[in-house]
């Protein structure tokens, strides 16, 4: 843990929903500025995230310093009563740097530089990287630390670089004999001993570079994990410095990507005051809102309340290979989806679209259209509605159920390349767990796999195929608790370390579900399934010997695992050993948990909708464009238009609701 959480994100939101978005000024005249605060005022955006590209504007030569037009814009938000978000400007470094500096740029796998002309092309372990961007947050601190407009801190953007070069291999050794101490202990833990991979001196072990064949599956978990402590290392270090230039109720975050590979975000948002992602789900997505569901789910846990939508787009991204608009109403339910799970923040990527530049054709809240098209305008209702109800969300939280199991070193883990099927894609697999109880109706949070469980009535693991034994410990005394369990297939296969437990399962867990013995795995083929007596599994399968306490729910039905059994349950612990399809598996945990006293928020509601708790407020989504009538009982108020509603509710094209009691 790092120093206290003095701040939070209420000392940013003090009662209103933040509002508004990254933005780039230094790329227009000083005009334009003025044009952007009355369009601000007119939206009602309450919030911008200034610096985050500036380092080459703030520092154009080594050592130089360029405030002034920083000042002039502080000043100017301030003046207008827009709080600032302020950014490191550290995720790109300038031009400069890498000249001058070519240690600090990262080099790949294959020992090629990756160069600047993009961004984020810096070295997490380079010393003089981190020299250079302590100096520029330093000064950047001193300055507006204790400016009037400074809400936020923002460190760096999405933290997201690797480096196999020559100085992250000498921080990889020291890392490593941080965590190990002697080489017998890593070369124990890597399993050298296969391939003759033993390390007779740590000069020896390197970052996991191009190799002819597979990769040591310990040495590339390892780097996983090197990657993610340096990058926080980066973030730690910024994050200290802004803290000690500003008072006490400026908070400090750094925005996730969600369910990114390179950071373990358990373990960042202990370091944050304020928990905020990136959310982009494709607007051509059937499932577009329920990836936003699960991300917004995942930073809500992760903030464990309250969270920062630090970046959506109000149109098009530009980073698919075809980039749809958002049709009309979407960027407003979506938003409302995030405030619904747990935002206090609506920000996008970006405040006016760029006109040069890699993202030019990227949306921003104000397009190439300007102030008349219709992105803006959706973005100034949303901003007005944003207004009314920020009173009586902000600060709220949400209470669930269900907690879905989430942990990054198990993915990492099962990832690697020697793995029976590539085609178990682990937040595929997860994806698909939570789609299957979002279908239900029912909310989640998440937890990682040795966080406290005893709050939930329902405990779900779509996949942990590695597990330590705290957490082996901690889900077998959560069941003995009296709670429910349900866990899919290649869960609890490996330690911490990767190696394959005794039995192929640990012992404790094969306990636990009434497993005696798994004999094989049997990944499926694309397109393959398996017929049980219950519905078809996809991608997996098992040959599992039920033992002494095991109820056969759903069994293998012909084929070589004919009657063996697919679902298998013991009390209150169920094991899946298949991926059901999609309606089987929705069918399943829908039963699995009103078993375990788990209701949907309301009973009836029509595919499309979505109802979700916040505080004592229920929001209703209508994700579909035809309109719709939903039964909610008793009386409620509409926070949005005023309305009172008795019994029903209709809700037209991507309609919501905020019902109050
Ligand atoms: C990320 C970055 C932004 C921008 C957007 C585009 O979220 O943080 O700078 O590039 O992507 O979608």
């Amino acid at each position: 843990m790092g120093p206290g959480k003095a701040a939070s994100l209420a000392d940013a939101t003090r009662g209103r929903i933040l509002f508004g978005g990254d933005y780039n000024p230094e790329q227009w005249p000083e005009e334009t500025w003025h044009e952007d605060v009355r369009l601000m005022k007119d939206a009602g955006v309450n919030s911008v995230t200034l610096g985050v590209f500036s380092w080459a504007k703030l520092e154009p030569r080594p050592g130089e310093r360029e405030f002034g037009w920083l000042d002039r814009l502080m000043d100017l938000m301030h003046t207008n009563g827009i709080g600032v978000v302020l950014a490191t400007p550290t995720s790109s470094p300038p031009p400069w740097l890498g000249r001058l500096h070519p240690e600090t740029l990262p080099v790949d796998e294959d020992g090629r530089t990756e160069w600047w002309g993009g961004r984020q092309h810096f070295s997490h372990s380079s010393a003089v990287y981190r020299r250079h961007a302590a100096a520029i947050t330093e000064d950047l601190a001193a300055r507006y630390g204790g400016h009037p407009a400074l809400v936020m801190w923002h460190i760096n953007n999405e933290y997201c670089t690797y480096d196999w070069g020559d100085e992250a291999a000498a921080r990889f050794r020291q890392w490593l004999r941080d965590k190990y101490g002697t080489l017998d202990a890593l070369n124990s833990a890597w399993g050298t001993a296969f391939w003759s991979q033993g390390y007779g001196d740590w000069a020896e072990v390197h970052t996991p570079r191009r190799a002819h064949y597979l990769k040591n599956p310990g040495q590339v978990l390892d780097f996983k994990r090197f990657t993610s402590d340096m990058l926080l290392e980066c973030y730690v270090a910024e994050r200290d410095i802004v803290r000690r230039h500003s008072p006490d109720h400026i908070p400090v975050t750094t925005n996730f990507m969600p369910l990114w590979a390179g950071q373990d975000a358990w373990r960042w948002a202990e370091e944050e005051d304020v928990v905020s992602v990136d959310l982009y789900p494709d607007p051509r997505d059937p499932f577009g809102a329920q990836h936003g569901a699960l991300v917004q789910d995942m930073t809500r846990s992760q903030a464990r309340g309250p969270w920062m939508l630090m970046e959506q787009a109000a149109g098009p991204v530009n980073w698919r290979g075809v980039n749809h608009p958002k049709p009309r109403g979407l960027n407003r339910l979506w938003s409302l989806q995030a405030v619904a799970r747990g935002a206090d923040a609506v920000c996008y990527f970006q405040w006016r679209q760029s006109r040069q530049g890699a993202e030019k054709f990227h949306s921003g809240m104000v397009g190439h259209a300007g102030e008349e098209g219709r992105t803006f305008q959706e973005v100034k209702r949303l901003g007005a509605e944003l207004r009314r109800i920020g009173g009586h969300v902000t600060g709220s939280h949400t209470r669930n159920d269900i907690a879905v199991l989430h942990d990054w070193h198990s993915w990492w883990a099962g990832a690697h390349e020697g793995r029976l099927s590539t085609r178990v894609d682990h937040t595929a697999v997860l994806t698909a767990w939570h789609r299957a109880l979002w279908q239900a109706h029912l909310t989640t949070d998440f937890a990682h796999p040795e966080h406290d469980l005893s709050a939930y009535k329902l405990v779900v693991v779509p996949q942990l195929y590695a597990l330590t034994d705290p957490a082996i410990d901690n889900l077998l005394a959560y069941v003995r608790g009296g709670g429910t369990l349900v866990s899919g297939f290649l869960t609890g296969v490996a330690d911490q370390d990767d190696r394959v437990r005794t039995g192929g399962m640990d012992a404790r867990l094969r306990g636990l579900f009434g497993i005696r013995t798994l004999h094989e795995w049997w990944p499926l083929d694309e397109g393959e399934t398996v017929e049980t007596d219950g519905f078809r599994g996809t991608l997996w399968s098992e040959e599992i010997e039920k033992g002494d306490g095991g109820t056969v729910e759903v069994a293998y039905k012909g084929g070589e695992l004919g009657g063996l059994p697919a679902v298998l349950r013991n009390g209150r612990a169920w094991y899946v050993s298949t991926l059901p399809e999609p309606h089987a598996l929705r069918t399943l945990l829908a039963q699995v948990a009103d078993g375990a006293g788990v209701r949907p928020v309301l009973h009836g509601l029509p595919d499309q909708v979505e109802a979700v708790r916040r505080g004592d407020l229920l929001f209703v989504l209508n994700h579909g464009r035809e309109s719709v009538t939903v039964e909610v009982p008793g009386s409620h108020q509409d926070l949005l238009t005023g309305a009172t509603v008795e019994g029903e509710v209709t809700l037209g094209r991507y309609g919501v609701m905020v019902l109050r009691p």
